[in-house]
């Protein structure tokens, strides 16, 4: 016997939508659980919260920062979107976007959990300081971590920028966040050439 893996899926799913653990429940319209590959999942990208069109359509990442990730993985490093787990730190849209508290992260981690450990991915990334440094559980900023494959509960986590970052600083010039992004997914792209080839 082992457990069905699809009923925890489809449980997990239910607590989410009718939870109201923390305040971010009553001021949201769709919790967005987040989508992607349940079984042979690689990768778990994690962003930080629901924007406004996540909010309306119950999808992660599918507003402009969403629109550039996409583009970032698809045509940066010729990764589909559709072959990586996409979820947020918390499920529900913080108000005004601001980044979520500690006890809204904290309430809604066993959800993060859960998912992790039912997806049991090779490879976290995590998108800007707010997910980085909360499983990290370190203080040190996006720029100083990013690009760096760091060992975490024994998988390996990949801290990127946020795409929302990008948007506010559009340079592609030597050295700036879009070009060293664009290093980063290519990177990623190797690492998941790399695993593949192992298994
Ligand atoms: N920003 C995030 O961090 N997550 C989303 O799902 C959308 C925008
Ligand atoms: Fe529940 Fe998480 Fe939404 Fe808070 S953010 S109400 S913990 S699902």
């Amino acid at each position: 016997m082992s457990i069905d893996i699809n009923t925890a899926w489809d449980e997990l799913k239910q607590k989410v939508a009718g939870c109201q653990k923390c305040g971010l429940c009553r001021t949201r319209n769709n919790t967005v659980f987040g989508e992607g590959p349940e079984i042979n999942c690689r990768v778990v990208i994690v962003g930080e919260g629901p924007g406004a069109d996540e909010d309306a359509t119950g999808r992660p990442f599918v507003g402009k920062a969403g629109q550039l990730l996409t583009g970032i993985l698809e045509n940066g490093g010729g990764i589909p979107r559709r072959s990586l787990y996409i979820t947020n730190i918390v499920k529900c849209r913080p108000p005004e976007n601001r980044n979520p508290s500690r006890e809204e992260a904290s309430s809604c981690s066993e959800y993060l959990e859960a998912q992790l450990l039912l997806l049991h991915p090779d490879v976290v990334v995590t998108l800007g300081n707010v997910p980085t440094q909360w499983l990290l559980k370190t203080s040190q900023g996006i720029t100083a971590l990013r690009g760096q494959w760091i060992n975490w509960r024994g998988i390996l986590l990949f801290p990127m920028f946020h795409p929302s970052f990008l948007l506010r600083n559009d340079s592609r010039a030597k050295g700036s966040p879009k070009d060293l992004t664009w290093q980063d997914v290519k990177s990623l792209k190797a690492k998941i050439d790399e695993l593949n080839k192992g298994s």
